[in-house]
């Protein structure tokens, strides 16, 4: 029923779509998401990845279209991710034949995750290993921490094709396989919030993986995640990811806050008009109504940011908690400049303080600290958070 989807000669996508995916591991995913795996009709055929195990009769189901189940040679594991590796064991049960191919940090992985098949049959790869499997030969990209320490790309020089795994991903369920058949803009928009909420953390690792990826030529990105790359779009992904691994920001400040009864979120807006005076561009995340996916997407490409929080109980609000706790394992706000603001009570100077080391442990340079019990009474005050609002500005347009 499930059939398979021809991408380029002897390649083909069976994979599977998640259409109803909303939340990855906590990123919001409001278009879904896909797991990507191929299958290569060669000789020895290959199979290049796996899917969430709940989609894993969809996945054989998808091969099995193509070839014979017990004709399987080898199943390339690139990453031990439970979204590309959980049905391995599945497809293994049918194709005990299979040798599970994969590097030695990923054969650790897995060995936890799938006791089962340890018994398995297994070829450890590394950069050097060239797996010829009929008339293309395979090879291996080490891309440690993009996203695990396991990760690597399989290279099919015959094809041209740089079989990716999670890096150029984007998630989106799609009945599309090529980024040529969307909107470009629309990809690219994706990509950008995949990056912020997967990779961000990682702009050296990923300039090292460009790096290799100069190494061999290409002419497609198979992806595991949405859609794959071909012709004029290559140049696009592969800027965006120089700009990424290169700290490259937009002239944009992020002004991230929470409110109880306004007063914070006045200053938010007033913040605001100083940046926008400057001629930068400003960006409002009310975290009450928006979700920590967007504000990981709008501070990612931030030069500057804002934070702005009431106290709460004598403690900061817990959608700002959340936003640190997220930005400081993502590392969004890593050598970021930025300000605090908040409306406080008696309780001001201890959650102040605590922003400020939460902040810290961000990485995070902070600039200034606004507060005031109620942020629109005089104008004198508005002037002051104009005035900060200007600073972020300038500074975000020299940082750019
Ligand atoms: Fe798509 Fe790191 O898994």
């Amino acid at each position: 029923m499930f059939k398979s989807i021809e991408m380029l000669p002897d390649i083909f996508w069976v994979g599977v779509n998640d259409w109803s995916i909303r939340s990855f591991h906590g990123y919001h995913t409001t278009r879904g998401a896909s797991y990507n795996a191929y299958l290569i009709i060669d000789e020895q055929p290959t199979i290049v990845d796996s899917v969430k195990h709940q989609f894993a009769s969809e996945y054989i189901e998808r091969i099995q279209q193509q070839i014979e189940l017990t004709k399987i040679k080898y199943i390339i594991a690139n990453h031990a991710e439970p979204d590309h590796s959980s049905s391995i064991s599945a497809l293994y049960e049918v194709a005990p034949q299979a040798t599970i191919v994969t590097n030695s940090k990923c054969k650790e992985h897995l060995d936890i995750m799938y006791p089962s098949l340890i018994a398995a049959k297994w070829l450890i790869v590394d950069n050097q290993t060239q797996l010829s499997i009929g008339k293309r030969t395979l090879s291996f990209i080490p891309t440690q921490m993009v996203h695990w320490p396991c990760n690597m790309f399989t290279y099919s020089q015959f094809d041209k094709a740089l079989f990716s795994n999670d890096a150029f991903g984007q998630h989106i369920a799609t009945s599309e396989r090529w980024v040529d058949q969307h909107p470009i803009d629309d990809i690219i928009y994706l990509v950008k919030e995949y990056n912020a909420n997967i990779l961000a953390h990682l702009p050296v690792l990923m300039r090292k993986v460009l790096s290799n990826c100069n190494k061999v030529k290409f002419d497609f990105i198979l992806t595991a995640h949405g859609v794959s790359w071909r012709g004029a779009a290559l140049d696009l992904v592969l800027a965006e990811y120089q700009r990424f691994a290169s700290l490259s920001y937009e002239s944009k400040v992020t002004i991230c806050y929470d409110t109880m009864y306004g007063s914070t979120e006045a200053a938010a807006l007033l913040i605001a008009e100083g940046v926008q005076q400057a001629g930068a561009r400003a960006e409002l995340v009310n975290l009450n109504v928006t979700s920590l996916t967007t504000a990981a997407l709008h501070l990612y490409d931030s030069a500057c940011f804002a934070i702005g929080s009431p106290s709460m109980n004598s403690a900061m609000m817990p959608t700002i908690s959340a936003l640190l706790c997220y930005a400081r394992g993502l590392r969004l706000l890593r050598n970021k400049y930025g300000s605090l603001f908040g409306a406080f009570g008696w309780a001001g100077t201890p959650v102040m303080n605590n922003l400020v080391e939460e902040l810290v442990k961000c990485g995070a340079v902070v600039s200034d600290v606004k507060t005031q019990w109620k942020f629109d009474i005089s104008n004198q005050t508005k002037s002051i958070l104009v005035a900060e609002g200007l600073k972020l500005g300038q500074f975000a347009l020299v940082k750019k």
